[in-house]
């Protein structure tokens, strides 16, 4: 704990460009635009290209983008958030107390590794669905404020001044994209032997990756499909699934639109809603005097859990013709 958390209460965060633009994702919402994408793509690309084209499709973690910086002794230097895409926040103190963020690489145990001349590594801090709850369940008994969901926990955490107070809070990460690589071993030609490289040095690296061929692209629809009817058994947050071509060298031919690739596309599922009956409404009254009104709903299932009941105190997300249930239990 004394080499993750120490030194100074920041005043605020400093700016840092970040190497190369931290682009961002286009949108699919249904599986006809998964099939115009695989034809806008293949019509950029040549018949020895398309023979060999492939895809992997991985989880779209629903968090915090973190840009992690590494120096050729494999040390952690820098950590930074996405901020507008070019510059971003500094919050190095911050991801130091993150235990999966490896402070050292390759990580003791992976002997005969040498760390590469310079490393940067994009990923997404999480925080598990139970961790959250209960982390919320404590700071409600608290009169405390709580977080209206895993990403707003995330960002909050890790935007904190104090990293004694980051310490304390259950996050996670991922990694899924090398966004600079120099020097030895030689970078890696496509995006899954990326994420292979990840994890031999010691970066948590989701198992929830298929790679498909574009033959196998009906296979890759269907699979999108029974993804997102079972992405609720998670224990963490997806609010996507992002489908990428494998190879780096198609991806570099393929390039970008504005901020979006045309070598990635994100398959956003989309949001759930029911209807239930309003039963009651019961109003608590804290230990520091606020008072919270609570909905008391007929049980009703939405998104794999069964709600029972619904703060009322954010009146933006409460109407008479309209309640969404933001908690569960
Ligand atoms: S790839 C150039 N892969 O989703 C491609 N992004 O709308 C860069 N995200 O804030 C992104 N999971 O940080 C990629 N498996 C994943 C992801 C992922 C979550 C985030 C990303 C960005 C947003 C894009």
């Amino acid at each position: 704990p004394t080499v993750r958390i120490g030194g100074d209460v920041a005043e605020r965060f400093e700016k840092v460009p970040h190497p190369a633009p931290m682009l961002s994702l286009a949108n699919a919402f249904d599986e006809d635009d998964l099939r115009a994408w695989r034809e806008r793509i293949k019509r950029l690309l040549s018949d020895d290209e398309i023979a060999e084209l492939a895809y992997v499709v991985e989880p779209k973690f629903d968090g915090l983008t973190v840009v992690l910086h590494y120096d050729e002794q494999g040390r952690f230097v820098l950590g930074a958030t996405r901020g507008d895409g070019d510059v971003g926040e500094n919050i190095t103190a911050n991801l130091r107390t993150v235990a999966q963020v490896p402070l050292q690489i390759p990580v003791p145990t992976n002997s005969g590794l040498m760390p590469p001349a310079r490393l940067v590594v994009r990923g997404e801090a999480y925080v598990e669905k139970a961790a959250f709850d209960a982390f919320n369940r404590e700071r409600a008994q608290a009169d405390e404020r709580t977080y209206a969901n895993p990403r707003n926990f995330a960002a909050g955490s890790l935007r904190q001044l104090d990293s004694g107070v980051t310490a304390q809070r259950p996050l996670k990460i991922w990694a899924y994209q090398i966004l600079l690589l120099a020097g030895e071993p030689a970078p890696p030609g496509t995006h899954s032997a990326s994420l292979d490289y990840l994890r031999d040095f010691g970066f948590p690296v989701s198992a929830l990756t298929e790679r498909f061929s574009d033959d196998a692209f009906e296979d890759l629809v269907e699979y999108v499909g029974q993804f997102g009817a079972a992405r609720h058994d998670l224990p963490f947050e997806v609010d996507g699934i992002v489908i990428k071509v494998d190879s780096l060298a198609q991806q570099a031919k393929l390039g970008f639109t504005g901020k979006d690739p045309r070598w990635a596309l994100a398959y956003k599922f989309p949001g759930e809603e029911a209807v239930t009956d309003l039963l009651d409404i019961v109003i608590n009254v804290g230990r520091t005097g606020a008072v919270t009104p609570n909905a008391v709903l007929a049980p009703v299932q939405i998104g794999g859990v069964t709600v029972r009941s619904a703060t009322l105190h954010n009146e933006d997300s409460v109407s008479y013709t309209h309640l969404r249930a933001h908690e569960t239990s």
